[in-house]
């Protein structure tokens, strides 16, 4: 290929700089060159030879089996033996037998059940052992009982690359006495929007650090190039998500990442840079568009610039039903992605459909013979080199046989230095910290005693919403830490959530933060930490008032805009999501009991801190950059910083939606407090089973069921499907009720419609409701609706100050559709909002109070 490189002009450094967001130019592809980075990892002839046989042998059945990766869920062990899948997974909320806390024992027996099965194939004569894949995100985290590390925006701060390496290597000895072979981690995302769910996945803002990173974690997890490389405990890793998945538009999950390609270069593929060095195994193509084109799909990033130009040598492995966003496919099957260079599909749940359309689409010559081949060549490759074909069944394997290393004393030890050092200290005015441990310490807050909160998503669940303390057996919370050194040292602890201490103390620790959320439902609009509900400022102002020194633990997935709590707190220090091991911080915020710090603080922000509410993309090297806390800020206990008071004027930029009055209730998705449900009339209201995934059915299997469906984003709106001879109704409801407070402002309820056949016969909503049924407002919509175009979107606006409506006094239900029949419609967008429109434009139903 001839390259054209680009003069680096003035014009091309200000777009970088300014803005990596600024509409992308049109790019001559050939203007930026991808460097070579595989510099270490080299073919080895006789392996090709070997590889050449096998696939001589294999019929195209059999590849396309090699090609595709079902889900545990979904996936049983008679259809492992019936095709011989390449591989499987676990998604995030799946576990062997459905059992949320089995055993690494159980884990490992699975692991055995499927390998079994997958050599026995019957359709599968070449019998190629499977492998198995799971996101040991944080530690092996989606196991009960593992050792949890903290997530890797806290790593980010700990900006120290040879613990990272330490802590892949753990984390692969984890993995591999479950018997599992395969990680997908690390995450290398660059976040440069902290409005996006999966920022505390990502190391750094900052390339450097990702890029120092990555390469560290791929040899700790995979093992070191002509060391010990994918021998032992040695697991095979996955850079992801390649690429530019941290650089979507306000931050969006999934969304659209617009940047030129040097920034998609220089910004975003950092971490495939050293991962590549590092001979990683496999690379997962993310979710998002770049410049309006799927990734998977993309065949220049995926063929031309990452296997061809940057030398990859592994194999590319789909995102959980990603292939369904390339033009031209859907669940079933999708030519686009193969063509594009994807090697391995993770197919969840419509592995068997898909396995034959591929089989056919080779048949008929719209996949090339010659890139199944290359992508089956490509897997078997990695597996060989891992010595799957010698290595015997999960549990026969030496590695195997060393169980006492899940959750190791040595392994707690690490995951609690990684959370020393990843602290960081943003204020401590008049040198509040460290606390004696001979005082009396109030331990405050709903993070206190709550691994769940401090473990965040990706944790034995997927969202980590459901957990509780029982999920995470030998875990220790930031109260428990506290507790253990202050008793041994002789001073006094008390825990109280809500402040209300029976002794008052000498000092309060107030532990608070983000509730767990992964992917999408952690996206955010607002950066102001508790908008709308500041109860986490009112118990710190509490405390205050009555004269107690209050230190501020604060747990997140990012950066927020805290100028309130930080004003209000003597000191305030950020442990991010620490893991399972709480003590972390109490090694550094306790003294020894003369008064010396035992630990000083040595975390350094990797994300920058925001001075204003919307400084949704902050990032170091900004043109006017002006965070609150540059990038690198962190507090030691020998300075003398006194952090003054800061200014809490809410802006009009990051208000303007809610000044507006607009408050979402599904806007895009589901936000973390709510959830579907479906009922069919036989359970009662209030104990039918919580939907937070895009998908479910009625209790009965078949009166009303739910999927997702695309308005203006991928799956941002709800198609309802009813089959009901008496009624089924769905609802948004809060998982846990409201105030009615909140919603005191809302004068209409918008939401987007399509009626998808015909308009029903019967369709009845009701807006804000209490346990009891009581609604703000219930109306009957069959009439004012019976008009609408089948097939096309329309705005619907429905007045709630009518005169009738009820003094609801906690909301349950947000909203309630109700009908029967045989008919479907999608909903989208829907929204409370403190005006009521005027527009009456064509696609825009207005239903005021006399309907
Ligand atoms: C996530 C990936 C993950 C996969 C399997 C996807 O939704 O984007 O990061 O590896 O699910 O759980
Ligand atoms: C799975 C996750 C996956 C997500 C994507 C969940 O049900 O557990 O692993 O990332 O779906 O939709």
């Amino acid at each position: 290929m001839i390259s054209m490189k680009r003069s680096f002009s003035l014009l091309s450094l200000l777009t970088l700089s300014l803005s990596p967001y600024a509409a992308a130019q049109p790019v001559d592809s050939t203007a930026v060159e991808w460097p070579y980075v595989n510099t270490g990892l080299k073919r080895d002839p006789e392996l090709e030879k070997v590889l050449d046989q096998i696939l001589e042998r294999m019929t195209l059945a059999q590849k396309v089996a090699q090609m595709i990766q079902p889900e545990i869920g979904y996936l049983s062990v008679a259809q492992m033996r019936k095709y011989g899948f390449g591989s499987y997974l676990n998604g995030g909320n799946t576990a062997p037998y459905g059992q949320k806390q089995a055993s690494a024992e159980v884990w490992l027996k699975y692991a055995d059940e499927m390998y079994e099965a997958s050599v026995d194939a019957k359709e599968d004569g070449s019998r190629i052992p499977t492998i198995w894949g799971t996101d040991a995100m944080h530690g092996h985290s989606n196991v009960y009982g593992a050792t949890l590390f903290p997530h890797n925006i806290g790593l980010g701060a700990a900006n120290d690359p040879e613990l990272i390496h330490r802590i892949g290597v753990a984390t692969a000895k984890e993995v591999a006495v479950t018997g599992i072979e395969w990680s997908f981690a690390p995450t290398v995302a660059v976040v440069r929007d902290d409005r996006w769910g999966r920022t505390y996945e990502s190391y750094s803002e900052d390339p450097a650090i990702v890029k120092a990173y990555a390469g560290q974690m791929v040899s700790g997890l995979q093992g070191t190039l002509g060391k010990d490389f994918l021998q032992g405990f040695g697991r095979i890793a996955t850079a992801k998500h390649f690429v530019g998945d941290g650089g979507t538009e306000k931050g969006i999950d999934r969304g659209d990442t617009l940047v030129d390609e040097q920034g998609l270069r220089d910004i975003h593929a950092a971490g495939y840079m050293t991962a590549i060095q590092a001979g990683v195994q496999s690379v997962m193509v993310s979710f998002n568009s770049w410049n309006g084109v799927r990734l998977h799909g993309h065949k220049y990033l995926l063929t031309d610039v990452l296997k061809n130009q940057m030398g990859f040598d592994g194999f590319v492995v789909t995102d959980w039903n990603g292939h369904k966003f390339v033009e031209g496919c859907d669940l079933e099957q999708c030519a686009g992605a193969i063509n594009a260079g994807v090697d391995v599909l993770m197919v969840p749940e419509h592995f068997e459909a898909f396995y034959h359309n591929t089989i056919r689409q080779v048949e008929q010559g719209i996949i090339p013979m010659a890139r199944i081949d290359d992508a089956v060549r490509r897997f078997l490759r990695a597996k060989i080199r891992w010595g799957l074909l010698e290595r015997g069944k999960p549990s026969s394997r030496v590695e195997s046989a060393q169980m006492a290393v899940f959750n190791s004393q040595e392994h707690k030890e690490l995951a609690r230095e990684a959370v020393r050092k990843s602290l960081v200290l943003l204020k401590n005015n008049q040198k509040v910290l460290p606390l004696s441990p001979k005082s009396r310490v109030l331990v405050a807050g709903d993070g206190a005693d709550n691994i769940a909160k401090q473990a965040g998503g990706w944790s034995v669940s997927w969202q980590g919403t459901d957990n509780t303390n029982a999920d995470f057996p030998n875990a220790t919370s930031v109260y428990q830490g506290i507790s253990q050194q202050v008793e041994a040292a002789g001073g006094k602890v008390e825990l109280a959530v809500d402040g209300n201490y029976k002794q008052k103390p000498d000092v309060a620790l107030v532990v608070i933060g983000e509730n767990p959320y992964a992917e999408w439902f952690g996206d955010i609009q607002q950066l102001e930490y508790q908008h709308g509900d500041k109860s986490d400022l009112a118990l710190i102002k509490k405390l205050k008032s009555q004269g107690i020194p209050v230190v501020t633990v604060f747990l997140t997935g990012r950066p927020l805009w805290t100028n309130k709590e930080l004003n209000a707190s003597d000191a305030f220090v950020v442990a991010w999501l620490p893991g399972s091991e709480g003590q972390g911080v109490a090694d550094v915020l306790l003294s020894d009991n003369q008064g010396k710090a035992r630990y000083d603080f040595h975390g350094k922000l990797s994300f920058s801190w925001p001075r204003y509410d919307h400084q949704f993309v902050l990032n170091k090297g900004d043109a006017n950059y002006d965070p609150l806390f540059a990038y690198g800020y962190g507090l030691t206990y020998a300075d003398q910083t006194e952090v003054g008071p800061l200014s809490e004027q809410v802006s009009a930029t990051a208000a303007s939606s809610s000044e507006q009055g607009i408050q979402p209730l599904f806007l895009r998705n589901l936000t973390a407090d709510m959830a579907w449900v479906l009922s069919d009339g036989s359970a009662t209201q209030n104990s039918a089973a919580l939907i937070t995934t895009p998908y479910g059915v009625s209790a009965d299997g078949k009166s009303l069921a739910m999927q997702s469906v695309n308005l203006s984003y991928q799956e941002d709106g709800r198609q309802l499907r009813w089959n009901a001879a008496a009624k089924a109704s769905a609802s948004l409801r809060y998982i846990k009720p409201v105030a009615a407070s909140k919603h005191s402002k809302a004068r209409a309820l918008r939401f987007s419609l399509r009626f998808d056949q015909q308009a029903p016969a019967e369709l009845n909503l009701a807006v804000l409701c209490d346990q009891q049924g009581r609604c703000q407002r219930q109306l009957s919509l069959t009439e004012p609706l019976a008009h609408l175009k089948p097939g096309v979107w329309h705005t619907v606006e429905v007045a709630l100050d009518c005169a009738d409506a009820s003094a609801v006094k906690r909301i349950s239900d947000a909203l309630v559709f109700s009908s029967s029949g045989q008919h479907s419609l999608a909903v989208a967008d829907m929204v409370l909002s403190a005006q009521k429109s005027t527009e009456t434009a064509k696609d825009f139903v207005l239903i005021g109070c006399a309907n």
